[in-house]
């Protein structure tokens, strides 16, 4: 008999079985180990949240008051892709930016060689969707809102500083009018008290036309060429010098204090619409502090410039930042068009609610939970629990139980009722209802069900 040759291709296909077969022996044996991704979380139903980002419930409570507070201001809510190319962010945020400069951008190679980014903030993919929407045609000013993840590399992950986390944006573009810069601070601060957020500041300044910042970025090059400043800003110096004024480092706070601020730079129209803006959040009681000296780590802002800061939730106190981006659409290839907008970061707000005690509504529990108890009872209230949902909010249990063990099913459930079946109920075509909270229970018809609850839940029962 002749032996013949196992075919190659056969032989790498065992080959690729048998490689495949170890690494999910390993993958077995670490399954276990498999942890979130180091600066990111999970969201989870509110019972089982240890920590206020993980509580379901107060995530939809916050999106629930923006999309009342901008619905209500004509702000519509525009979704956009997590994926965008990463040119769109490049042109946008900047060269000298934060997210360019310390490498904050998760970047990653398609197919075909493309090089696309995770949102490192909304902007910039919310002009390219103008853009490409033909949006400037529409009646301005266009307000739009954001929510979702965004993504960035930061070095260090720690309480309010994540790699994946949550931003609210709202964007109002096409009019240069400080009224609508004013109008977007207004409401930033309508939102973030809707929330229940008492002790918050908005710090507002302006970093100027561009002119501005060049002749304040070269008095920044000259005054402190020699001066001993720590790495980072020493590189600041280099590539974005305004940022020199935001160092966290000690001695470069006391060497900055004595300089002169951005503000100082601003040429006559710039500081017109600074008065402007103010005047109209003043006549409008929207209190703001001058902040001589912010300057935003991103490089699209022009003018108006802001922040929300929250002084109980530490280190990472920026709520919200914000400014005007004249010139950021035409950068990305579309007509002339103005904007200023702002974005807060979930997680720092549910923060502070929790610093400001802000307490939310607790999900709903059941009001009846149904206990078979025999087999054939498994279906009939399992029927009888997909039609009362309709209504209500119903469990069930899944098998047949003794009356006790299926009442403290009950009872974990969080139910108000138990409805408990058996044969005697099946005779009599009806349901023993328990109240779990005061003991009472009585007899109700299997078509009598309904209105039984329907009373109760007016506190007839
Ligand atoms: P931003 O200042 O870079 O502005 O971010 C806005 C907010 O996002 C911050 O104030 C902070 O609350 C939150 N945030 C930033 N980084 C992190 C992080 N690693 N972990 C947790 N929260 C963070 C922007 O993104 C601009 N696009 C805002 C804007 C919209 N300007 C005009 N329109």
């Amino acid at each position: 008999m002749k032996i013949r040759p196992i075919p190659n291709i056969l032989l790498n296909l065992y080959s690729s079985i048998f490689t495949l077969q170890s690494a999910l022996h390993v993958l077995d044996s670490t399954a276990m180990k498999f942890r979130a991704v180091k600066g990111t979380y999970d969201i989870l139903p509110s019972n089982l949240a240890k920590d206020v980002y993980e509580d379901q419930n107060r995530w939809h409570y916050v999106y629930e008051v923006v999309n009342r507070v901008l619905g209500h201001a004509g702000v519509k809510e525009l979704t956009t892709p997590v994926l965008e190319q990463a040119e769109v962010f490049v042109k946008s945020v900047g060269e000298s930016s934060d997210i360019v400069v310390q490498k904050e951008m998760y970047t990653l190679q398609d197919a075909g060689g493309r090089l696309l980014a995770l949102r490192p903030e909304f902007t910039g993919g919310v002009m390219r969707a103008f853009i490409e929407h033909g949006l400037h045609v529409q009646p301005m000013p266009v307000k739009l809102w954001n929510r979702g993840p965004i993504f960035r590399a930061e070095v260090q992950p720690q309480r309010g500083r994540f790699r994946q986390f949550h931003q609210v944006n709202c964007e109002i573009i096409g009019l240069d009018n400080p009224a609508t810069d004013a109008e977007a601070i207004t409401l930033l601060y309508n939102v973030l008290s809707e929330l229940g957020l008492k002790n918050m500041v908005v710090k507002l300044g302006s970093v100027g036309d561009p002119q501005d910042r060049v002749a304040y970025n070269q008095y920044l090059r000259e005054t402190l060429e020699h001066a001993k400043l720590s790495e980072t800003s020493r590189e600041r110096l280099k590539l974005n010098p305004m940022r020199v004024l935001d160092s966290k480092d000690k001695s470069d706070q006391e060497i900055v204090k004595v300089l002169k601020k951005p503000l100082e730079f601003l040429n006559t129209e710039a500081r017109a619409h600074f008065d402007a803006v103010q005047k109209y959040l003043s006549d409008w009681e929207i209190p703001v502090e001058v902040d001589d000296s912010i300057v935003r780590g991103l490089d699209y802002y022009r003018r108006t410039a802001f922040e929300v800061h929250h002084n109980s939730i530490g280190a990472q106190s920026a709520l919200c930042g914000g400014g005007r981006y004249d010139g950021l659409i035409e950068s990305l290839g579309g007509s002339k068009t103005p904007g200023v907008g702002w974005a807060f970061g979930v997680e720092r707000v549910l923060d502070a609610m929790q610093q400001d005690g802000v307490t939310v509504a607790e999900s709903s529990k059941p009001i009846l939970y149904f206990v078979a108890l025999d087999d054939e009872a498994v279906s009939e209230t399992m029927k009888a629990s997909f039609a009362l949902r309709n209504y209500h909010h119903i469990q069930h249990g899944y098998t047949a139980r003794k009356p006790g063990k299926g009442l403290q099913e009950a009872d974990r459930s969080g139910a108000t009722y138990a409805a408990l079946r058996g044969k005697v109920e099946r005779e009599n075509q009806s349901y023993q209802v328990k109240n779990l909270r005061s003991g009472e229970q009585v007899e109700v018809k299997e078509n009598e069900l309904k209105n039984f609850l329907e009373r109760s839940t007016k506190g007839e029962e």
